[in-house]
C-alpha cells in the first residue's frame, strides 16, 4: 500500500474509534461448516427467529412481484395502510424501516446529540446500547432486579436527579416483553415511566407471544411514547428486514426527514402486506410457538438443574444450577452453562450463551417446531445421563 501523508484512522470520529462493535449471531453457513454438518441437520434456537417462516401467501406475493427493479415507494403508502388496518390506528402514526433495528437508529439520530443521556435497562436487547454508542450518548444503565423486573424508582431517580451524568436523560429504552428473559412490564409501571420528562421507546418485538395487548394506540394519549414492532418474529420475515414504529404525530414528521428513503425494500413490503392479509396463519403459528414454549418450559424445569424464567416471548432463559448440573458439565474449567452450550452445539443444536452482569452463566433457547423441541429434549437427557 502507498504510504499516506496522514493517519487516516485518526479521521474516524473518536467515539467510534473506541466503540465496541455489536455482537451479531454467527451466520448459519459458517456454523454449518464449523460443525461439519449440513445446514438441514442444524437445529437453530439461538436468535429468536420464527421457525415456521412466512405465510405461503407472503412467499407467493414475492414470487408474483414484478417491480423488483423499481425503487420502493418512499411514502410506504400501501404497507402503512395495511399496518394501520391491522393496528386500528391512522397510517399517519406509522413509519416503517429495515427492521425495528432501523427505527431504533432513526430515533437515536433524531433525538440524541453527543453527550445527551440515554437510559438502558440491562440485561436487555443489545441494540439500545449499540445505538447509544453510535450517537455518542452518555449511556446510563439502570440494572433490572434479579427477577428482571424494572426498578422504576431507580429510573425515576436517574431522570429526575441526574447528578452523575449532568443533563437529564432524554430517552429510555424498554423492551416489553424483555429480551433475553421474556418478562413483561405492567400498565402501572408503564404509566410511571410515561409520566417522566423523557421519551419512552417501548419495543414490542415479542408482544404477539405474550398475554398483553399492544400499547401501540397509547401514542394517541402520550406524546413521549414510541412503540416498535417487527415482522421478524410474528411473521417469520427476519431475513427480509421489515419493522415499524408507531409515533405521536408531533414526532413523526421529523423522523421522515432523516430516514433513508428506500427502506423497507420492495420484497419486504409486499411480503409484509401479504402476511397481514393472512391472520389465521399468524394466529396459528403464534399458538404453536406458545404451546411449545410451555411444553419445553415444563421439561427444562423438571430436569432439576436449570432454573427457567417465566417468559411471554418465543424463547426461554435458563440459569444453570452449578451444584445440580450433570457431572460432565461440571468437570471442565469453563462454567457449566458454557459447557452446556458446547455440548448442544456438538449435537447440532444452537442456543445463545450469556455470561455477564445479571446474566451469569445463562442460556437462552428460542422456541422451535415440536421436532426441534424433541431433539433438544433428547440431547438434554443424553447430557444429563452422563
Ligand atoms: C427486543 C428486540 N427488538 C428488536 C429486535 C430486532 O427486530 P428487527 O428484526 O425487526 O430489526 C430484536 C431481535 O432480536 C429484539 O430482540
Amino acid at each position: 500500500m502507498r504510504p499516506s501523508a496522514i493517519d487516516i484512522e485518526s479521521f474516524i470520529a473518536p467515539h467510534l474509534r473506541q466503540m465496541q462493535p455489536y455482537t451479531p449471531i454467527v451466520p448459519f453457513e459458517v456454523l454449518s461448516k464449523q460443525l461439519g454438518r449440513d445446514a438441514s441437520e442444524i437445529v437453530k434456537l439461538d436468535a429468536n427467529e420464527n421457525p415456521y417462516g412466512p405465510s405461503p401467501q407472503a412467499l407467493e406475493a414475492i414470487a408474483r412481484c414484478n417491480t423488483l427493479h423499481i425503487y420502493p415507494d418512499p411514502d410506504q403508502s400501501a404497507l402503512r395502510e395495511a399496518i394501520a388496518g391491522y393496528l386500528g390506528l391512522p397510517a399517519a402514526h406509522i413509519l416503517c424501516g429495515a427492521g425495528a433495528d432501523e427505527i431504533i437508529d432513526i430515533v437515536g439520530r433524531a433525538f440524541i446529540q453527543p453527550g445527551d443521556a440515554v437510559i438502558d435497562l440491562p440485561p436487555t436487547f443489545g441494540m439500545y446500547r449499540f445505538e447509544s454508542d453510535i450517537v455518542n450518548a452518555s449511556y446510563v444503565p439502570v440494572a433490572r432486579r434479579p427477577d428482571f423486573s424494572i426498578d422504576i424508582d431507580a429510573v425515576c431517580a436517574a431522570i429526575l436527579k441526574p447528578q452523575a451524568h449532568g443533563r437529564p436523560p432524554k430517552l429510555v429504552f424498554v423492551a416489553n416483553p424483555n429480551n433475553p428473559d421474556g418478562s413483561p412490564v405492567g400498565d402501572d409501571d408503564m404509566r410511571r415511566l410515561l409520566d417522566l420528562p423523557a421519551l419512552v421507546v417501548l419495543d414490542e418485538a415479542y408482544i404477539d407471544f405474550s398475554n398483553q395487548p399492544s400499547r401501540a394506540h397509547w401514542v394517541r394519549n402520550y406524546d413521549n411514547l414510541v412503540v416498535l414492532r417487527t415482522f421478524s418474529k410474528l411473521a417469520g420475515l427476519a431475513g427480509l428486514r421489515v419493522g415499524y414504529g408507531v409515533f405521536p404525530l408531533k414526532i413523526i414528521q421529523h423522523l421522515w426527514k432523516i430516514k433513508q428513503p428506500y427502506t423497507p425494500n420492495v420484497a419486504a413490503g409486499v411480503a409484509a402486506i401479504a402476511a397481514l392479509a393472512d391472520p389465521s396463519y399468524l394466529r396459528e403459528t403464534v399458538q404453536r410457538i406458545v404451546a411449545e414454549r410451555e411444553r419445553l418450559g415444563r421439561f427444562l424445569q423438571e430436569l432439576g438443574w436449570l432454573r427457567v424464567y417465566p417468559s411471554q416471548t418465543n424463547f426461554l432463559l435458563c440459569r444453570i444450577d452449578a451444584a445440580q448440573a450433570p457431572g460432565r458439565l461440571r468437570a471442565a474449567d469453563a462454567p457449566p452453562g458454557r459447557q452446556l452450550k458446547l455440548a448442544l452445539q456438538q449435537r447440532g443444536i444452537l442456543v445463545r450463551y450469556f455470561d455477564k452482569d445479571g446474566l451469569r452463566d445463562c442460556v437462552r433457547i428460542s422456541i422451535g417446531k415440536p421436532e426441534h423441541t424433541d431433539a433438544l429434549m433428547s440431547a438434554l437427557r443424553d447430557i444429563g445421563a452422563s
